[in-house]
């Protein structure tokens, strides 16, 4: 007779609703066990239960990097992997990039709704009155080197407004934790812009509250002696597109960060700061950096063909290229593909345009490529738009952390407000050497 791990079906289960169950067999012992799935998901603790005996801790599921492994239960962001489909809360990503601001999908992934006009005049004012940062903020960015990269600022002064803010510790008290996210998504454009003029020696630039979250960023960034700076629109218009395309994307690195830090409930200064830190590498929100370094390696059109030669050969891998969820081509990136012809209309274009093109092209007819499911991804072509706009390469992936910070503290809260949530801590196979002793 099998064994019933589960005493009880999960309260998500309708009343009458046939239990869903997974029967195991453990050759080593000869039981049976039949365990519960609920949403296509086995319970990793339901398998403790199964022993060699009273001395066996118990059976423990593998998962390096979790590639099978559901972290949590959200509500906020769905990916379809396969059929490339992204939601916030329910909505596809194409339409909030046509018709909405960054601000009301903010409130959408922090809240799970589109805000009505009241709520969204309502966010968009305390959000403003959160733009400024205290002087001893600026005083600290002043205090790195000329050259120092301004992920590293960005990521460091994230963490500094800990200190500023000591209150926001107390993140089982709710009103703290809204007023730490309205400082946080009102501070973080200050801040990198900041990191930005910093890197130049130019003088800081405050922020302008008549302006929209966009266009306060370009002002903050490229004012120069102008009175009144007057962002370009069709360029105000295509980064609320881009902050929209990253402000969330469900169980990524940076946000199980977010999450795994937050959840020993550190303040979510020193949680963001983090899974800023998180973002900042290479295969994640230094992806488009990374994109940009390798066209200027391959520099001409014509050498395309031997570029991907070289990464079939395993010498260095396509950047902007494949993804751990996305095995069709990137939702994002057809909208970001669509919306740079509109951004090179009003800048020069890209020279590399032309290689990334040649690049897609080869790569997608390839069967290296075709047989992996290696398609763009949201990196492949934001580097070329931000490179037009006049962004440095450095600036890339603060770029990705001021809209992915919405997404960070949606998650942030969700954690938080789970019932299910402990401190997060996985366990480990130890294959290390038995006790031993010290030779006298
Ligand atoms: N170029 C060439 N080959 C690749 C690439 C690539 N960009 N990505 C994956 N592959 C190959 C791997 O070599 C592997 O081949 P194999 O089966 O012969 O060994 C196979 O495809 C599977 O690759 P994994 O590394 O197992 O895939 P994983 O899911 O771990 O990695 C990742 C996903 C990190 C995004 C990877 O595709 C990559 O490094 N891409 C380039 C970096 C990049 O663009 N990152 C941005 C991601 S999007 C974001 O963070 C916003």
């Amino acid at each position: 007779m099998p064994t019933t791990i589960a005493e009880k079906p999960s309260a998500e289960v309708p009343a009458g609703a046939a239990l869903e169950t997974l029967k195991i067999t453990d050759s080593r012992t000869g039981k049976s066990y039949e365990i519960p799935i609920e949403h296509g998901t086995v319970k990793a603790i339901d398998l403790r239960q199964i022993k060699t005996g009273p001395e066996d801790f118990g059976l423990m599921t593998y998962d390096p990097a979790f590639m099978n492994t559901a972290s949590c239960r959200s509500k906020i962001t769905f990916i379809d992997g396969e059929k490339g489909i992204l939601l916030y809360r329910g909505y596809p990503i194409d339409q909030l990039a046509e018709k909405c601001s960054y601000l009301q999908v903010a409130y959408l992934i922090l809240y799970g709704e589109l805000p009505t006009v009241t709520q969204l005049h309502e966010w968009t004012e305390h959000v403003r009155m959160h733009t400024f940062v205290h002087e001893n903020v600026k005083r600290l960015m002043d205090g790195f080197r000329y050259d120092a990269h301004p992920m590293g600022i960005f990521v460091s002064t994230l963490a500094a407004l800990s200190t500023f803010y000591p209150e926001a510790k107390n993140v089982l008290d709710a009103d703290t934790r809204q007023k730490q996210v309205w400082r946080l998504i009102g501070k973080v454009p200050t801040i990198a812009a900041f990191a930005y003029r910093h890197s130049l020696g130019m003088p800081y630039v405050y922020p302008d509250n008549d302006l929209t979250y966009a266009e306060n960023f370009l002002s903050m960034m490229f004012r120069v002696a102008e009175s009144k700076y007057r962002p370009n629109r069709v360029l105000a218009r295509a980064l609320e597109v881009l902050f929209i395309l990253h402000a969330d994307h469900e169980q990524n690195c940076s946000t199980n960060a977010m999450r795994s830090i937050g959840s020993s409930q550190s303040d979510p200064y020193c949680s963001a700061a983090g899974a800023a830190a998180a973002l900042y590498g290479p295969l994640h929100g230094g992806a488009n950096e990374a994109v940009l370094r390798m066209l200027d390696e391959i520099g001409s059109k014509a050498n395309v063909p031997a570029f991907v030669r070289d990464v079939k050969e395993g010498k260095g891998r396509l950047m902007g290229f494949g993804h751990r969820v996305y095995k069709n081509y990137d939702p994002r990136a057809k909208i970001i593909k669509r919306m740079a012809d509109e951004v090179f209309a009003e800048t020069e274009k890209n020279p590399k345009l032309e290689i990334a093109l040649e690049l897609e092209r080869i790569a997608l007819e390839d069967e290296y490529f075709v047989k992996r499911k290696l398609y763009p991804n949201v990196d492949f072509y934001s580097g070329l738009i931000y490179q037009a706009m006049k962004f440095p390469v450095d600036m890339f992936p603060v770029m990705f952390a001021i809209p992915r910070m919405s997404g960070w503290l949606a998650q942030w809260e969700e954690m938080l407000m789970s019932p299910e949530q402990k401190i997060a801590r996985p366990r480990q196979m130890y294959l290390g050497a038995q006790r031993r002793n010290v030779p006298a």
